[in-house]
């Protein structure tokens, strides 16, 4: 990737950038990650992300790598040295660099911190939001603890490469017949009296940023919510489907595994609350 990438202090050209090779995320996956929104130079919904990135690093005991004041100075410069006003941010704390050994290194080791971006184009993915998107199913086979957002996505990989394989974007996972969410997103239907429904927050599902967003965009255009697991069966019956990840903002789904959603176009539901995401994000 072309570009100047944040790795750990210095600002580098992403093609000369190197981390090392005893980087326990690379050796274990022993790391998080967060992916941001910029449109027009402003970060969306930033708080929401840096206040679950602050989660991730809780829960597996990882260090801060910095202070908020920092990460978002950084933020702000990896902006500026690529001239990038629209894009998508990636920033990864892993837990450092030791000799590999499963235990935690002793206390001292430095948390590596890297920041990439790249352009993201808002017209194609509102074109693709218009048309709506394919997704397939597959079995939720990840670990029990997807809650945190962490490096460790082989299952999400694996998902995700099948629905490219069949055509479609995304596999939404399945999990004791219940729909989680899908391998780089949240899932949600909405049923025949125009309530949305979408898999509560709980250690079996990543709590989305979009996700919070789009159900306080639901509540403000009085459209219900309903935070519970649904089957399948329910979203082939369901009026409309989509998804929300900060990469696809708020997405239709007019097909499941070939079947057709509905009349297998994009539903009204989907498409104002995709607008009021995009009013809400902007001035938040
Ligand atoms: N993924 N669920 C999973 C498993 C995800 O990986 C993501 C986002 C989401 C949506 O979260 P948010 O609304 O905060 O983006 C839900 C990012 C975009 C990724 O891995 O690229």
């Amino acid at each position: 990737m072309a570009g100047i990438a944040y790795v750990n202090g210095a600002y580098l050209r992403s093609s000369n950038a190197q981390v090392h090779i005893e980087d326990r995320g690379y050796q274990f996956a022993d790391g998080i990650y967060e992916v941001c929104l910029v449109i027009d130079g402003r970060y969306w919904d930033a708080e929401g992300h840096l206040d679950r990135m602050d989660r991730s690093l809780k829960e597996l005991g990882i260090r801060q790598p910095m202070s908020r004041a920092s990460l978002r100075t950084v933020m702000a410069e990896l902006l500026t040295r690529n001239r990038l006003k629209d894009a998508l941010v990636y920033m990864q704390v892993t837990r450092g660099v030791a000799p590999r050994n499963h235990p935690f290194p002793a206390a001292g080791v430095t948390p590596a911190l890297v920041m990439t971006a790249r352009r993201f184009n808002l017209d194609d993915n509102d074109a693709r939001a218009k048309k709506g998107v394919k997704i397939i199913t597959q079995p939720d086979i990840r670990w029990a603890r997807v809650d945190i957002k962490s490096i460790s996505l082989l299952p999400n990989v694996l998902a995700k490469q099948a629905a490219v394989e069949a055509n479609a974007v995304e596999s939404w996972l399945i999990k004791d017949g219940k729909v989680t969410e899908g391998s780089s997103s949240n899932a949600w239907i909405v049923d025949d009296t125009g309530a949305i429904i979408t898999h509560p927050k709980g250690r079996e599902i990543l709590g989305g940023i979009t996700r919070e967003t789009a159900i306080a965009c639901a509540r403000d255009l009085q459209i219900r919510v309903e935070e519970r697991p649904f089957t399948l069966a329910e979203a082939a019956q369901a009026k409309e489907v989509f998804i929300t990840a900060a990469t696809v903002l708020v997405m239709p789904v007019i097909a499941i595994d070939g079947q057709k959603v509905g009349d297998g176009a994009p539903g009204p539901i989907a498409a104002q609350l995709r607008e009021a995401y995009k009013e809400r994000a902007r001035s938040a």
